[in-house]
């Protein structure tokens, strides 16, 4: 079976290295790994491939940045051509971002299937365009390989028929597993700032909603000073979200704030250890709230819905948008004990990507 798998952004690259470790033993099925170039910088892309030990991909796109549309649509025409020129029996795409969507379109009008790993996770919030590319990639795949059993109950309420989705666990957790102890013997980040383990909270910020509104960006950045006065911050900051500070003026107010530590994106093994080793997480992504619901990390997630709403139940996540007075009591009570401790969850194994290999080879 002659598989192309799709990536484009950080986060796809941690979903595809346990598909392709778990396939290894299997000559009978062939991948082809296309790049689609959505994330580009050395930073945001090829410190991912070496830090999850992935080979380059056999082909990439360099379609880098632009609005949705334009972006997708680049991505779409460029990825029609080599589905044409290879013909594969699958296309394989991963999570939620524009480079999933265009996969996806592409595959379904050309009949060829599609499988879809993290299938099924949904905020019911259409205004994320994360949302409206699950919900489309999801309705045209043929394979949903669902992180939950949350995930299989959305998509069945979504009329998707119940023999074409398959209950595996989540990827992310995979590549944790494998990659924690690397990520561990890393030297790390917290010298640089007289930081300690269990001394700094980790920040990350990216989502449309929160940066590329300057209302929603200062009450970020005044969010973020006062809870830097109890606990000191360390904030990778993705190409976005500087981008957006520097058009509303506002990158000057984090110099006012010594306690808030601003350094370059980092890679996947330097984000791992600077998660395990912080006190808590700020934050507004995904694959984070899971992650640290893992390693028992107290989570504080910078939006109002979220998709991965087990790490809620868990305990281990508490959504408080941008309310700062939330975040301030949530702070005190991680700080001064209270916080719940991580109940072990069934498929947090690392077993993800085996699963999927499993389900491919019985077809
Ligand atoms: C994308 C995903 C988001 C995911 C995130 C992970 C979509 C809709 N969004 O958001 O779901 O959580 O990746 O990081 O697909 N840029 C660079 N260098 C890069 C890449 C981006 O400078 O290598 C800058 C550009 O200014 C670009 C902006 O970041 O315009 C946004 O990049 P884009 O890929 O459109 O979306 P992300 O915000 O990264």
């Amino acid at each position: 079976m002659k598989i192309i798998a799709v990536i484009g952004t950080r986060p796809n690259m941690m979903k595809l290295a346990p598909v392709l470790a778990a396939a290894k033993p299997y000559p009978e099925l062939s991948f082809l790994v296309v790049h689609t170039g959505q994330h580009y910088d050395h930073r945001m892309s090829d410190v991912f491939l070496e830090d999850l030990e992935l080979p380059p991909p056999d082909v990439f796109l360099e379609i880098g940045s632009g609005s949705h549309a334009t972006q997708t649509a680049r991505i779409m025409t460029a990825l029609e051509t080599v589905m044409l020129e290879e013909q594969p029996d699958m296309v394989l795409v991963f999570g939620d971002v524009n480079s999933t969507l265009a996969a996806t379109l592409v595959a379904a009008k050309l009949c060829l299937p599609v499988a879809h790993v993290e299938s099924g996770m949904r905020s019911f919030d259409r205004s994320m365009p994360e949302e409206i590319n699950r919900i489309v990639t999801d309705h045209l795949s043929q394979l949903l390989f669902a992180t939950s059993g949350v995930a299989v109950q959305n998509l069945i309420k979504e009329g998707i028929p119940r023999d074409r989705i398959h209950l595996v666990g989540d990827v992310m957790v995979d590549s944790l597993l494998t990659c924690l102890p690397r990520a561990l013997d890393r030297p790390g980040y917290l010298d640089r700032f007289g930081l300690a383990p269990g001394g700094y909270g980790l920040v990350t910020v990216h989502r449309v909603d929160n940066v590329d509104i300057p209302g929603h960006l200062d009450e970020i950045v005044r969010l973020l000073a006062a809870v830097s006065r109890a606990l000191p911050l360390v904030l990778p900051l993705h190409p976005r979200t500087a981008k957006r500070l520097e058009e509303f003026g506002l990158r000057g107010r984090f110099r006012e704030v010594p306690s808030i530590h601003i350094i370059d994106p980092v890679g996947y093994l330097d984000m791992l250890k600077l998660m395990k080793e912080s006190r808590l997480v700020l934050t507004d992504s995904g694959g984070l709230q899971i992650e640290t619901s893992v390693l028992d990390i107290p989570c504080l997630t910078l939006r109002n819905t979220t998709e991965r709403p087990e790490t809620l139940s868990l305990g281990t996540n508490r959504l408080l948008h941008r309310n700062l007075e939330t975040a301030l009591k949530a702070v005190d009570q991680v700080l001064n004990g209270g916080w719940p401790a991580v109940k072990p969850v069934t498929l947090w194994d690392g077993k993800a990507a085996e699963r999927i290999i499993n389900v491919l080879l019985a077809l």
